[in-house]
């Protein structure tokens, strides 16, 4: 099952006038802007012939996660008691000092102007030294930039080392937006799927089977979104050293590196194969450990002609992330880290418990996830089978019978790769976990 370039995957009904990866576009009735009644022989005329969204980006599918998301809360808005595992990011409130640093910084005139596009040296020096306590790796304040979000982050990433045509190996089930991210690079994404029977971690043996003369580069994201799986310190040296023999670049997104559970450690891929470091991009952010989503403030740090070459992007594309947020992110990594562990204890004890009732139900195979904040069951048992009237043959199908009937929120496999799994964020209070669990367990003790 591996090997297979990904196909990505359209959760969507796509929008009137949507072109499709080849750039056809739909047929459905005209638009106000159509030209569809200009006369022949007109330049108008002859760029109707033409896609009116280039194709490249008509390519680009919605956000699965984000429209799970969204038809939840509009299910809510309408009155129905939706309990939504859809979202990707923390519940609580952004921690108090790190507020108190933004308004303060608000207030300064030297934050209302343009800064240096890479980020502000104190926030990058504080970077630096997070990098340096966690990661297991030196870096130089140089060596980061600062982006609007880790999602930034990892689209210049691959704008930066990707060329037309090259192959980049991506670990299945893996965040959807990494394959449009590559492709958007003009590269090839190539699913390595991994299955919750080897806890959906993949093997070296695994990747050198899909290796090609056209690999250029090598997703790595441990603790994963979708699944919570963690690499340990050995699988995390063995997939490096192999990506080191081969010149194969790795970019290391580590932006769950905080949340992990027991007594599990956190292993930077340049903390266990340093000599790595030239080839390697790492992304990382304060969104998931900090509560601070909503801020935009991520970043990367890799060699410096890489450095050198997404910065120049990054000046042309979206210049220096929001001083304000940036001020905030400095209160975040060099202030009191309590709030973080209190954060971290609270998805501990969520994660136990929806492990726990998940795994109670026939037809749930949920292996126990060591970080992050996802649970990722295996539920091929309860496909092709009569559920509230209908019988799902796909994760898709079985994520809508699921809002319909149990108006639970979850998001289909396709989202992240092969259908057969939902992904659950315990990202919520207990009594909705709780509650959530037992909706699902009577839709399927039937
Ligand atoms: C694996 C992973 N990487 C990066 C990001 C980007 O986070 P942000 O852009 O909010 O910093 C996310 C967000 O969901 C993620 O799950």
């Amino acid at each position: 099952m591996y090997g297979s370039p990904s196909h990505g995957v359209h959760l969507t009904d796509a929008p009137a006038g949507r072109a499709d990866r080849l750039g056809r576009v739909s047929t459905e009735a005209p638009g106000p802007e159509s030209t569809a009644h200009v006369p022949s022989g007109t330049p108008a005329a002859a760029s109707a012939d033409r896609p009116r969204v280039a194709s490249r980006i008509a390519a680009i599918a919605e956000s699965a996660t984000l429209k799970v998301d969204a038809k939840a809360k509009s299910l809510k808005a309408a009155g129905r008691p939706v309990i939504s595992f859809a979202a990707g990011e923390p519940d609580f409130a952004t921690p108090q000092h790190v507020v108190d640093a933004a308004v303060q910084a608000a207030q300064d005139p030297r934050n209302h102007r343009y800064t240096p596009a890479t980020g502000l040296p104190e926030l990058k020096q504080a970077i630096a030294d997070k990098t340096a306590r966690e990661s297991g790796v030196s870096v130089d304040p140089s060596q980061v930039i600062v982006t609007n979000g880790g999602k930034q982050a990892v689209y210049q990433a691959f704008q930066t080392i990707v060329d037309d045509g090259d192959e980049v190996l991506l670990p299945a089930p893996y965040w959807t937006t990494y394959p449009e991210a590559i492709r958007l690079a003009g590269g090839v994404p190539v699913d390595v799927f991994a299955g919750s029977d080897q806890d959906y971690l993949v093997t070296v043996e695994q990747l050198e089977a899909a290796r090609t003369p056209r690999t250029k580069a090598l997703l790595f994201c441990s603790p994963s979104n979708p699944t919570g799986s963690v690499y340990s310190a050995e699988q995390t040296k063995a997939i490096g050293e192999w990506a080191l023999e081969h010149g194969i670049w790795v970019i290391s997104d580590e932006i769950y590196q905080d949340l992990v559970y027991d007594g599990v450690r956190f292993t930077g891929i340049l903390d266990a194969v340093s000599a790595l470091a030239d080839t390697t991009i790492l992304v990382n952010g304060v969104a998931k450990t900090y509560a601070m989503t909503g801020w935009r403030v991520g970043w990367s740090i890799g060699p410096a002609d890489a450095v050198k070459a997404a910065s120049n992007l990054q000046s042309h594309l979206s210049s220096n992330v929001s001083n304000v947020s940036q001020r905030a992110a400095i209160a975040a990594l060099t202030g009191p880290q309590e709030p973080v562990e209190a954060m971290r204890a609270a998805f501990d004890r969520r994660r136990k418990a929806i492990v726990e009732g998940l795994n109670a139900i026939p037809g749930f195979v949920t292996p126990t996830p060591q970080g992050a904040f996802y649970v990722y069951p295996d539920v091929t048992a309860l496909l092709g089978r009569e559920w509230a009237g209908s019988t799902p043959t796909t994760t898709l199908e079985l994520a809508d019978l699921i809002l319909e009937h149990a108006e639970v929120a979850v998001v289909p496999g396709e989202a992240f790769g092969p259908s057969g799994y939902l992904r659950l964020s315990y990202a919520l209070g207990d009594d909705d976990i709780a509650e959530g669990v037992r909706r699902l367990s009577e839709l399927f003790s039937a």
